[in-house]
Formats: C-alpha cells, structure tokens, sequence
C-alpha cells in the first residue's frame, strides 16, 4: 500500500497541551456513580463507600477534570438533597432518566473522590427547574469561607476549607427538546449573562462554560450559539460542545471517520464566536469546551420515555470494541489538533454508562478497549502540540466523501527532548507511515505501542478483562531523520521518540 506521509517540524506549534483536554465526565444516570464509583459495602470500597479498585482506574486513566452532576440529570436537581447526614436525605424523581435517586452521593462526597482520584472537578448547576439563585447558592456553598448561610452550612457538614470550584457550566444542552426545563436561545442567552454575572459576584475566580448546541444535527445548530453569545460572550470563558458518534448510525467507513464531523463541528462553533465577537466589536477569542464527547450507540437507545422508574438500573452500558478504541482515539487526536482553541474535553462518561469503566456490583472492575487510547494519550501527550502535515491514501466514506485513511497528531516536550505521534489507521489493511522529523534531530530510542486486534470487534468482558491492551509493534524505526512504521489495520498507535 502507497505510504501514509507525515511531516513535522518544531517551529510549527499549535498551542501547548491542556491538561484538561483529559477530562472525563459522571454524571447520576444509570450506575455511573451508584455502583459505578460508590457502592458502600463492596469489598474494595473504603469507609465512605468509595470504590478503591474505581480510583486506581481512574488514576490509570490519566483522568484530569471530572464534570458532575449532569448532563440532563442537572437540570432537575437539588443540589441542597445531597449534602448533609445521609440519613437525612430525601430520595427523589429524577425526571431526566426516570430513577430514584437516593442522593447519598452527593456533592461533598463527590469533591472527596475528586481529590482522591487527582482530577479536577468541573460543577453544572440547574439552570432547567432553577436558575441564578440557587447557582449563586451552590457556588456560596462550595467555594465562600465562611460566615454566610450557605459556607456556614458547609463548615457544618465537616468541610472547613472551601472547595475552590473554578469550572462551572451554565446548565446543561439547554436547546435540547428533552432537557427538563430548555429553553429558546434568547431566554437562555439572558439567563447565561445574568448568572454568570451573579456567580462572579460571588466568587471572581470562577470559569464559567455557556451551553452550546447539544449537537451538530439539532435544527439550531450556529444560530443557538450566535443568539446566545449575542447575550453572554462577554460574561462566559468558554462554549459547550457535545457530540456522539454512532457505530449503528450510517456505513462504517464514516463511522470510522467520525473525527471528520468532530473537527468540523469545533470549527462551526468557533468560526461562530468569532462572527459574533466581530459584530459586537469585541477582540474576545472565545474557547470551546468539548465537554461530552465519545462513540455511542444512541440510534439504538429507545429515548426517556422508554424508561421505567428504577434505582441505579443498568443504562447505555456499551460494550466497545478496536474499531471504537480506533474512533476514540481519532477524536483525541482531533482534540489535541485543536489545542490553540479547545481548552476542556469530558469524554462522556466514566463508569458503566457509555463508559471506559466496567464494574459489576459487589464484583470486578475492568478497562474497555476505549480505556487504552485515552490513557496513553493522557500519559504521553506532554508539551506542545506540532502542526503535522499528512499526505495519506484516501478512504472512501459515504457522509463525508474521501478522507484521509490516516489521522495524526504529534506533541513535543522540549523540557525532556521527546516526540510522539499519535496516529489511527482507519483502514483494513496495514498502513506504512513515513514520517520526515526535520528540525527534530538526535533521536536515540524508539517505542511503538498500538491498540489493535485482527478482530476490530474484539471487546474486553468480565471474562476477558485483558482481551485488548496495548501491544508493542516490531519494526518502527528511525533512518536519520526519517521515521518508519507499519501501523496495523484498524489500530491507535503511540509512537514515542527519546534522545535515550
Ligand atoms: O451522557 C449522556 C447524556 O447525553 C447526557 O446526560 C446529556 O447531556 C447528553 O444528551
């Protein structure tokens, strides 16, 4: 097969790398966190009922934000339910997904796990059922010292220190016919402007995300994010992205692609910011958080209405396979190519729920094949991300014509002398890489590691927890300052280079 050419060169940088690029989201649905990262009783959970074996993962993991407590969830809460002794918590209908939820996970217990699994957390408040006063509550709680109703209250549960929560998102895919509580863009607009106005009052530090659409298919799409920011560009740090990509939406050759739509979408968006700071004769360039991303079967989930009321039941619990490994790790890298604009990504979500994370109640916990792309990204993506030029074969796909069989993106840490490149070949068939590492000269050492199978559908089960994990990929090899590699059919591939 005709090589797949990649060209880098340190003077050509895209911005540095975001560690919260590495963010993850749990959100109360399904047994995200009931069963998923609390079960008290367990036999690896500690004496609050956090599950030890979860936040060894999760540390594994790389995980660098966690956004909590929803998705649509948020936008029927009662933040003030989950504080406070447990036994003295109510249980209450959560209208977004039909469950009852017992709120002995709470906020306090949810910054407890924050800090033991190292991640930085990431607050939306209900601006569906409520608006800026609770917010200004939630916030007043969370991040004022002391002596006021609400810090007061928290010291009384036993945290004296403020959390010093500074991602907060204004609700949740507001424009979303299914969100309790949505709305038109001019009332949330307002509602953004106002609340984040009130929320810096209380605390100046925050960072305040506005939603944007909850997709790039909603009617809407562009003219919710131009009539929102007309409202709040000037009040909010950063605008929401949200997208799932679907195996059992289309042919697979798009499906294998999706990073196609994903980099489109950022670009929408952006392009959108700036059409709008432009008209309000603002020099605001406006950041985007991609904050729910990753592959979804969502054509096959039956909708909220097909739900019954139950206590943490088993939702979306997808099995994922190489092709979605592949997929996840093709919108890593599109994130990472985007690292001048993109400061926040959630892969959505953690646990059980269309998740990395697999647990069993009372029993195993274990990694998805997605797990692995996410991992190594978040371990070897370090420095500044390079702009790489790629020349590949092409790969025919019904939504969005040819594109490249190959995707890429490569970081430099100029503190330790180390490159690595990140690639997925989206074909069936081996794809030699040939890479030109100019400006980039003295590599002593070579490591090659690719997320493959000769099965793009093999998965990683109960049974076979270890079924797909990254391998090493003989052959990789530096000529001078070229770099050569067979980068397996369907495959996520890290390519490390050291000075040894
Ligand atoms: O992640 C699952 C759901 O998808 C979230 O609750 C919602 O924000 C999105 O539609």
């Amino acid at each position: 097969m005709e090589p797949a050419k990649l060209t880098l060169d340190p003077a050509f940088t895209i911005g540095p790398v975001e560690r919260r690029l590495f963010g993850s989201f749990v959100e109360h649905m399904g047994r995200s966190v009931y069963t998923g990262v609390f079960e008290p009783g367990h036999p690896a959970a500690d004496e609050t009922g956090l599950r030890r074996d979860v936040v060894d993962l999760v540390r594994e993991m790389g995980v660098t934000v966690v956004r909590y407590p929803g998705g649509n969830f948020v936008s029927n809460y009662h933040w003030e339910d989950g504080v406070g002794p447990a036994d003295e918590r109510p249980a209450r209908l959560d209208l977004a997904w039909r469950q009852i939820e017992s709120n002995a996970f709470g906020l306090d217990e949810f910054m407890t796990w924050s800090a033991e699994v190292a991640a930085e957390p990431m607050l939306a408040v209900n601006l569906g059922t409520r608006g800026l006063r609770e917010a200004c509550d939630l916030l007043e709680y969370a991040n004022h010292p002391v002596g006021s109703r609400w810090s007061d209250l928290r010291v009384k549960h036993g945290r004296r220190e403020p959390y010093d929560i500074r991602l907060w998102c204004l609700g949740n895919e507001m424009d979303g016919p299914w969100q309790i509580g949505g709305k038109t863009a001019e009332e949330y607009g307002r509602l953004a402007a106002e609340t984040a106005k009130a929320m810096r009052r209380v605390d100046p530090r925050v960072e305040l995300v506005a939603c944007g659409s909850s997709n790039s298919r909603m009617p809407t799409f562009a003219s919710w994010e131009a009539t929102v920011l007309e409202h709040c560009l000037e009040h909010v740090d950063y605008i929401s992205a949200h997208a799932y990509y679907d195996p059992a939406g289309g042919d697979r050759a798009s499906y294998l692609a999706s990073a196609v739509e994903m980099d489109a979408h950022i670009a929408a968006v952006l392009a959108t910011a700036d059409h709008v700071a432009a008209k309000l004769g603002s020099r605001k360039r406006l950041r985007l958080a991609f904050d729910e991303w990753n592959v979804w079967s969502n054509s096959l989930f039956g909708g909220e209405a097909s739900l019954d009321w139950a206590e943490a039941p088993r939702l979306i619990e997808e099995e994922y396979d190489v092709a979605a490994a592949a997929v996840v790790g093709s919108l890593l890298i599109t994130l990472l190519n985007h690292a001048d604009r993109v400061g926040i990504a959630c892969q959505a979500q953690l646990t059980n729920v269309i998740a990395p994370i697999r647990t069993e109640p009372g029993g195993p916990a274990w990694r998805q094949t997605i797990f692995h792309p996410f991992a190594l990204t978040a371990a070897h993506a370090r420095g500044r991300v390079l702009r790489t030029e790629v020349t590949a074969p092409g790969f025919p796909t019904e939504q969005y014509g040819e594109v490249p069989v190959l995707a890429a993106a490569a970081t430099y840490d100029d503190d330790e002398g180390e490159l690595t490149v990140f690639a997925v070949n989206r074909g069936d068939r081996p794809l030699p890489l040939d890479a030109d590492l100019r400006g980039l000269p003295g590599f002593a050492d070579v490591r090659h590691v690719a997320v493959a199978d000769a099965d793009p559908g093999a998965r990683n089960t109960q049974e076979t927890p270890h079924r797909v994990t990254p391998h090493p990929v003989p052959g990789t090899a530096l000529h001078g300052d070229r770099l050569s590699a067979l980068l397996p059919p369907v495959s996520f591939n890290v390519v490390r280079l050291t000075r040894g």
